[in-house]
């Protein structure tokens, strides 16, 4: 039996393979991460830490200051109040901490959130509470007629300073997919000390119901053939930025893995497909990813990634607008 060396570097943590479980419910529960450990996963990264939870706890602090100056008597009947009231970044950090106990693979804790009002250095107790990386989605969707692309990527850059002015552990920054110059702004989140970028996020589309006339909230589980948004990107971008790529979107099967590392990711974030399957969905991934890096002569994952890259590849305008006149025709 040939050994497969499924080893890949993130961001500087050694994982001993490219499969992690992207940012989800999945890492809620102590058992469903142990699960996912057991099944193989080289990572995990945590759902996130939303700045509305931590806004609403500095709210609930102001409040109960603001009350205890009404006087003793008055503040006493608002203390059970207060202590009954679970902290959102205490119980984030409390959870950390547990699974950084438990299990024995890195756990990359997510912040998410777009104002520029002092959440993020939060992200120094995160580090201190054992995070082996942080991962900052700025889940911002650009629908304000009067804000510039510029000033969009300015936020990001300067959530990612006040980040990396806090903390020492790796940076992955998640990017939705709505750049107009991403090349050039993953250059730029590199100047700023990111050390990865997760591609990419999704927004959660809300739906019109015709019966109803209402806007329904909803969150779509994706399928294999959301991997190709991400895949050209990482294509493009793979061997020319100085950051660790994450493919995330519509990974659900090993031909999917094999897809994403020949284009140059460095890991395989996986979601829809693990909350479909449960976790063992990751462990048969991993396997037919070995059988099939075994029958095409593949002996690492740092032999198969990037191959098929832009930089790489035979034909490197099929990346870009080559071929679509005649393919549309
Ligand atoms: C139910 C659910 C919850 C999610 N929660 C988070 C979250 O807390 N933070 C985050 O950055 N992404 C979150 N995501 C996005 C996923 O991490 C992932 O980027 C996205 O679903 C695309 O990957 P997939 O095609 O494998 O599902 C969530 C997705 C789903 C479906």
């Amino acid at each position: 039996m040939s050994i497969i060396d499924l080893s890949t570097d993130y961001m500087g943590l050694k994982l001993a393979n490219p499969l992690v479980p992207s940012a989800s419910p999945l890492s809620r529960s102590l058992d469903s991460a142990l699960q996912l450990q057991d099944a193989g996963a080289g990572a995990i990264v945590m759902y996130s830490l939303f700045e509305e939870e931590l806004r609403h706890e500095e709210d609930m602090t102001t409040k109960f200051l603001i009350n205890q100056d009404i006087g003793h008597g008055e503040a006493d009947s608002f203390l059970p109040f207060h202590d009954q009231y679970q902290h959102g970044l205490d119980h984030y950090l409390e959870h950390l901490a547990a699974l950084k106990n438990t299990l024995n693979i890195p756990v990359i804790a997510s912040l998410n959130g777009i104002s520029l009002n002092g959440w993020v250095e939060h992200g120094k107790l995160l580090e201190q509470a054992g995070a082996d990386a942080l991962e900052l989605n700025v889940y911002f969707l650009a629908a304000d007629f009067n804000e510039t692309s510029h000033t969009v990527e300015s936020r990001y850059l300067e959530l990612l300073r006040k980040l990396r002015g806090q903390v020492s552990i790796p940076i992955a920054m998640k990017l939705s997919p709505y750049f107009s110059a991403l090349p050039h702004f993953l250059k730029r989140l590199e100047e700023e000390g990111a050390n990865g970028a997760v591609l990419f996020n999704r927004f959660y589309q809300p739906d019109i119901d015709p019966d109803s006339l209402k806007i329904i909230p909803q969150l779509h589980l994706s399928s294999s053939i959301d991997t190709l948004l991400a895949m050209r990107w990482i294509a493009i971008v793979s061997g020319r930025v100085n950051l660790a790529l994450a493919a995330s979107g519509g990974i659900h099967n090993a031909q999917d893995a094999v897809k994403m590392l020949l284009a140059g990711a460095d890991i395989l974030n996986l979601c829809s497909t693990l909350i479909i399957n449960g976790p063992e969905q990751l462990s048969k991934i991993k396997s037919n990813l070995q059988d099939w890096m075994e029958q095409n002569e593949f002996s690492s994952v740092s032999e198969l990634r990037g191959r098929l890259s832009q930089q790489f590849c035979d034909n490197p305008e099929a990346f870009e607008r080559a071929n679509y006149v005649s393919m549309v025709s």
